[in-house]
């Protein structure tokens, strides 16, 4: 089985252009669903990895899968406005559109080993915003895992361009 099979691709969705890679149909499946979080946590298997950190929405899904595997706690990054307690915010934009995302601020502990997870990393305006929040709180982001990268978009290499290693597993033009 090849994952990238599993993965529907919708022309024009949100927006005319975008071509959208849809990972419910990878989740939907039981083989490929275990394969993804196994091979997305391999590297930092009985390695100490404090917090699991998933951005809304999709990365909750996988973090949480990821946060098990590795014994790991599970941090949530949401949009703004979604979490009941005092936060710290960061604004970020998005291949279509600007947003603002926010955590917890004790959710990290100074100098806490964080794996940043998300489904995808197209500009990587969302995952430069996440591991800026992380390390504003004081965690070491260790790495950044996503399923899909789209490296035309340039995301992947932001990321590194700021010290944080990236695991992807699939690529689309
Ligand atoms: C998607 C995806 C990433 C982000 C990647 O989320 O799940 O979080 O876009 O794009 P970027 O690298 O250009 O920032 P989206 O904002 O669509 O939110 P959702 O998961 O809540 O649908
Ligand atoms: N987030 C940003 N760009 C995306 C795309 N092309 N497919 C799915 N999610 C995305």
């Amino acid at each position: 089985m090849n994952l990238r099979d599993t993965i529907r691709t919708i022309p024009d969705y949100p927006k005319p252009g975008i071509m959208f890679r849809d990972i419910t149909t990878l989740l939907g499946d039981p083989r490929a669903f275990r394969r993804t979080v196994d091979e997305l946590v391999q590297p930092y298997a009985g390695t100490k990895i404090e917090k699991v950190a998933g951005i809304e929405a999709r990365g909750f899904i996988l973090g949480g899968a990821v946060a098990h595997q590795l014994s790991a706690g599970f941090v949530p990054i949401r949009k703004k406005g979604k979490l009941p307690h005092t936060t710290v915010r960061i604004a970020y934009s998005l291949e279509y559109g600007v947003d603002e995302m926010e955590i917890h601020e004790d959710a990290i502990l100074k100098g806490e080993r964080v794996i940043l997870v998300d489904d995808l990393i197209a500009t990587g305006g969302t995952a430069t915003a996440a591991a800026q929040l992380l390390r504003n709180l004081g965690a070491e982001v260790v790495a950044a895992c996503f399923i899909v990268d789209l490296p035309e978009l340039g995301g992947a290499a932001k990321l590194r361009d700021m010290g944080v290693p990236v695991r992807t597993l699939v690529e689309f033009e």
